[in-house]
């Protein structure tokens, strides 16, 4: 299945550098894996690999995507810093691997693109072997549509965590040429707390982490054995 993402543009390379949300979610995406384990990573929507490729090269790396571009993108990082990955060009909806065998599933800025959540969730749990890790960074908003009413009620709660965000998030935005927002895919945007809940009907046990903002926030849910 071939898909264009944002056409002529590419996400990665209308960025001049990661935003400080991103680095914020990489950075918590990197706390929750278990210490001195060679793991095998699938990333959801792995874009260039950025993500992915920020991990420690122990673990054994999967980089799924439905954009062949994108691909290719990650495919040249990867060579670029000498770090192996395979890479599966699908849907979220189908994730082409075996039953129990995936220890972490990671997704950054991706998951809002996919429209059937219950799916994709109960992919994600097939996947993974028990005990499992599903952590994923997503807007929860319109990107774009409500930065307004987002900047005005994180000013109000006055939190500079929230101010920080929402100011990382607008210059993001800004960065991003009229072009290539026009020609942005398909969102489908799903409350957290909404999320929560398709999730524990996936079989996940699940919270979302600190730092958690209306605009952008990281989920981590578990597969564990039976109680
Ligand atoms: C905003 S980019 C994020 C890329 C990367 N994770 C990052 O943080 O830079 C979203 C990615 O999701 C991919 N994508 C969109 N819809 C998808 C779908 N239904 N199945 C698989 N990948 C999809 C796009 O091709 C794109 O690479």
């Amino acid at each position: 299945m071939k898909q264009k993402y944002w056409s002529n543009h590419k996400w990665v390379t209308c960025r001049s550098k990661l935003p400080t949300f991103i680095k914020w979610s990489f950075s918590e995406i990197h706390k929750v894996l278990p210490a001195n384990k060679k793991l095998s990573i699938l990333d959801l929507g792995v874009g260039d690999g950025k993500l992915i490729l920020s991990l420690p090269r122990t673990h054994q790396f999967i980089g799924l995507d439905s954009c062949k571009e994108q691909l290719d993108l990650a495919d040249l990082q990867a060579k670029k810093q000498g770090t192996k990955i395979k890479l599966i060009l699908s849907d979220f909806t189908s994730i082409p691997l075996a039953d129990n065998t995936i220890d972490v599933v990671v997704s950054n800025a991706s998951l809002h693109h996919g429209k059937h959540k219950a799916i994709i969730f109960s992919e994600v749990y097939r996947v993974l072997k028990t005990p499992g890790i599903f952590i994923f960074a997503d807007f929860y908003n319109e990107f774009g549509r409500k930065y307004s009413t987002l900047i005005n009620n994180n000013i109000k709660k006055n939190k500079l965590f929230a101010k920080a965000f929402t100011k990382s998030l607008c210059d993001t935005y800004n960065d991003i040429p009229m072009e290539v927002r026009k020609n942005h895919p398909e969102e489908y945007h799903v409350d957290p707390y909404k999320l929560l809940t398709l999730l524990s009907s996936a079989g996940f046990k699940n919270k979302i982490l600190p730092g958690y903002d209306p605009a952008y926030s990281i989920i981590c849910a578990r597969k564990l054995e039976a109680q």
